[in-house]
């Protein structure tokens, strides 16, 4: 398969309601950087990957439509990246099922979302939504393909998708093994990646945990979700005199912890550090923190809100986007399932040109 000049970039968001922090810096925030580079690129709405927890058909279009506005919002220019559905590219679902075919069960069943649906079941087996589907354990299968089959190089993702990155290399060099150089290993997520903490002090902001920041939450709403981070333990000690957010923010109480991360992502270095300073000279001063914080977090959203209601961001355009986009996607999409099919011996498909 001919080699790429350019690099291929590939990343993906579930719409699964509306985008958070977490989203933003630890995805969204390296697509507009990217944006800037000589790239391919592309960034799709998984849709497929969003039946693994949503179970109520309604509003999953629309919520893919909503999406796709936000990324506009945030910065993304439609005229720099190929954005698509992830179900527009149905020779995705071909390539899993191919994949699938050469990916242990054991393998699978170490990946960490479904090991924690798995203990989660375990604890509580009355749990509400999706049972432990196959979907659900074929989950990094799927997402091998969406990587593999645009040929990716870079997958700017946060810290917890990592493994399933890694899963997609290993699928990939299975597959090589056994069939012949057909698939290319895209480069492992930088240890570096962020994973942004619950406003509940969780070490995880998520969709599903009810304690997310989100990009769409007004002054009001955001003041008031931020006035409810638990701040009450007493401050521990930092024990060294770095202030780099890594070094520090860990030593934190969790809810103490993510006010400081969010301030060192949205406000100039000397508001972090004379805050920091507070916190060491052990000086009351959450409530301040706290108000500091929402303002910031109201100047970062107001921009993002206002372009997400804009009249050009009409539904008729985001689908007729969609559409153009799905059709630049999928020749490209359509040589590597092509060759995949034809190195794993049940040769090219007979009914497409
Ligand atoms: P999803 O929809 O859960 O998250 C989308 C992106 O946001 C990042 N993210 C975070 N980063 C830092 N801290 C957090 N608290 C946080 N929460 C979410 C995620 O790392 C991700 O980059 N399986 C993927 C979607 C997907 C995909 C792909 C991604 C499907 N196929 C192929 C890349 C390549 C997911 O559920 O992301």
């Amino acid at each position: 398969m001919s080699e790429k000049k350019r690099p291929v970039i590939l990343s993906g968001i579930r719409p699964t309601g509306r985008l958070h922090y977490g989203n933003y810096f630890g995805a969204i925030y390296h697509f507009l950087r990217l944006q800037e580079q000589e790239a391919e690129r592309y960034y799709f709405i998984a849709d497929y990957h969003a039946l693994t927890t949503i179970t109520e058909p309604k509003g999953i279009f629309e919520q893919t439509l909503d999406m796709l506005r936000t990324y506009i919002a945030c910065g993304l220019d439609p005229a720099k990246s190929i954005v698509y559905r992830q179900s527009d590219l149905p020779c995705t679902a071909e390539l899993t099922l191919l994949l699938g075919m050469i990916t242990n069960i054991g393998h699978l069943e170490r990946g960490t979302t479904y090991k924690d649906k798995f203990s989660q079941l375990e604890d509580n087996p009355k749990v509400e939504g999706n049972p432990l589907s196959y979907g659900l354990l074929g989950y990094p299968v799927l997402m091998a393909a969406d990587i593999l089959i645009v040929r990716a190089d870079q997958v700017p993702v946060g810290d917890d998708q990592r493994q399933h990155v890694e899963m997609a290399c290993d699928i990939a060099q299975k597959f090589n093994s056994r069939f012949g150089e057909v698939l290319h290993i895209p480069e492992a997520v930088s240890r570096n990646a962020l994973r942004l903490p619950g406003l509940d002090g969780s070490s995880k902001m998520g969709k599903s945990d009810n304690n997310t920041l989100d990009l769409l939450d007004d002054p009001k709403t955001a003041l008031k979700k931020i006035q409810g981070v638990p701040t009450t333990t007493d401050p521990l000690p930092l024990d060294t005199d770095s202030n780099e957010p890594e070094m520090v923010i860990p030593k934190m109480p969790p809810g103490v912890g993510v006010l400081y991360r969010l301030l060192h992502l949205l406000a100039p270095e000397d508001v972090y550090l004379d805050f920091l300073g507070k916190y060491r000279r052990g000086e009351k001063f959450y409530g301040m923190l706290k108000k500091t914080l929402a303002q910031y977090v109201a100047e970062f959203n107001a921009p993002i809100i206002e372009k997400f209601h804009a009249p050009e961001n009409s539904d008729d355009f985001i689908k007729d986007f969609l559409r153009d986009n799905a059709k630049k996607v999928t020749p490209v999409a359509l040589e590597t399932v092509e060759g995949c099919r034809e190195a794993i011996g049940i040769g090219h498909s007979l009914y497409r040109a």
